[in-house]
């Protein structure tokens, strides 16, 4: 049985939380492969709406086991917190596991993101505050703290001292900010280890043995593709791997790249960004404003799950959509929100850009070049009839089956899910993902 990962095909919020509830119900393991609590997935079903950060979204489906994978950066603060809240509302969180090789998002991750954006001023990426990047450049620096070394005083409380005599000199001395106290960090980091202990396990032997079983797992991506630590917009990415290229997701969860059968990409039918970076396709007009707000008044507006920013908004881009397809090496695009175009009279893709005079059809690396770009657009006929309701291809209106088509045109990939709404069952299945 295959192991199918799920990645968001642009800057993020595609709606793969939604997507990953829905293919999670034939799944026996859905793992978090990369990330840290940047990430913000929002889940709508019988027992309510939740916003979840760090917990895989197949939690809400008894005899699921949830996994944390190694590639994250986990608060524990956060994490806990979100624990506690999933029982508060009777879900059972006792088949989470979380990787013992996590990375800690420590206290002087988040100081160090909140001082580092305020010295880039004008130039701030426009990060979530989460201490996301900091912890992972402490994991390149071999400085970072695991999860697991939360389990003994005799490994952290070193670990804790070496790190702050390094940190505390860089906040104070780079970023005018103030020390932080090790004594203070040791006792509440092994208060938390305490706490997380029982969701403690072995990711690799979880993931590995339910695929021998012949069992589904589902590998869940945070972010966009467009955020990659490599392939993204650079300077303004976040700072891991939310691609399933070079192995981002394998190597999140501690497999090889052939255990990967499928790779399925979910875009958004338009665009959307938070954070600072070039966003070719962006509208400044009333129809950004339409899209941002629309459902605003059911809470499903275009306004970040973890920061509540409002979300940039724009066409479909084709040309970073194609790039991400192949990035990813796609098997299926899975395209959500079809229903925030009901009601347009015409809809726009971006099919290529105009740079200096020349077309070009090819995502270009350098940021500065990306905002100089002005895009082409194909404009197509929108619909007038509600999609909502809507459960087969064929009964879409032709206008937004032509939509779909034209989108697998130039993605080169073909679409196998359409969401119409943010329920379970608001979903076309064009063909089946499982
Ligand atoms: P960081 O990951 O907090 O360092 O932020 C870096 C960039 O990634 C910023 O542009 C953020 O807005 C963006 N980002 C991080 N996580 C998410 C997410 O889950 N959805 C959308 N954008 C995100
Ligand atoms: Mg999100």
């Amino acid at each position: 049985m295959p192991i199918v990962v799920v990645v968001g095909g642009q800057w993020g919020d595609e709606g793969k939380g939604r997507i990953v509830d829905l293919l999670a119900r034939k799944a026996r393991v859905v793992a978090r492969y990369s990330a840290g609590n940047n990430a913000g997935h929002t889940i709508v079903n019988e027992r309510g709406e939740f916003k979840l950060h760090l917990v895989p979204a197949g939690i809400f489906y008894a005899e699921k086991t949830c996994v944390i994978g190694n590639g994250l950066a986990v608060d524990p603060e956060v994490l806990l917190d979100e624990i506690d809240s999933l029982k508060d509302k009777g879900i059972d969180t006792g088949r989470l596991v979380l990787s013992d090789r996590a990375q800690v998002i420590m206290p002087w991750h988040i100081e160090l993101d909140r001082l580092d954006e305020k010295m880039r001023g004008d130039a701030a990426i426009g990060t979530t505050g989460k201490g996301v990047g900091p912890c992972f450049i402490d994991k390149v620096a071999r400085r970072g703290i695991r999860v697991g070394d939360l389990q003994r005083a005799e490994d952290l409380v070193p670990r804790i001292k070496s790190a702050l005599d390094y940190q505390n000199r860089v906040i104070t001395a780079v970023y005018g900010g103030e020390a932080i106290s090790v004594d203070d960090c040791c006792e509440r980091y092994l208060e938390f280890g305490r706490r997380l202990k029982p969701y403690i396990g072995d990711v690799q032997s979880i993931v590995i043995d339910a695929h021998r079983r012949g069992e589904y797992v589902l590998l869940e991506g945070a972010q966009g593709s467009l955020l990659d630590l490599d392939h993204g917009t650079y300077p303004y990415v976040t700072s891991s791997v939310p691609s399933s290229s070079s192995g981002g997701a394998a190597l999140g969860v501690g497999i090889g790249p052939t255990d990967i059968q499928r790779v399925v990409g979910v875009f958004k039918s338009y665009t959307t960004r938070v954070g600072n970076g070039p966003f070719p396709t962006e509208l400044f007009d009333e129809i950004a404003s339409q899209l941002r707000d629309h459902g605003k008044e059911f809470g499903r507006g275009e306004y970040g799950t973890t920061t509540g920013r409002p979300r940039r908004i724009g066409w479909l881009d084709a040309i970073a959509g194609r790039y991400s397809v192949r990035l990813n090496g796609l098997s299926a695009v899975a395209l959500t929100r079809l229903d925030v175009l009901d009601g347009l009279k015409t809809i726009k893709i971006c099919t290529a850009y105009e740079l200096d005079g020349k077309i070009i059809e090819t995502f270009p690396a350098q940021e500065s070049v990306l905002e100089r770009v002005n895009p082409v657009y194909e404009e197509l006929p929108g619909w007038e009839s509600p999609t909502t309701d809507v459960r087969s291809f064929d009964d879409l209106p032709p206008q937004a089956q032509a939509f779909i088509r034209r989108v697998e045109t130039l993605l080169e990939c073909q679409v196998d899910l359409i969401s119409v709404g943010p329920a379970r069952e608001q979903a076309i299945i064009v063909n089946p993902i499982f």
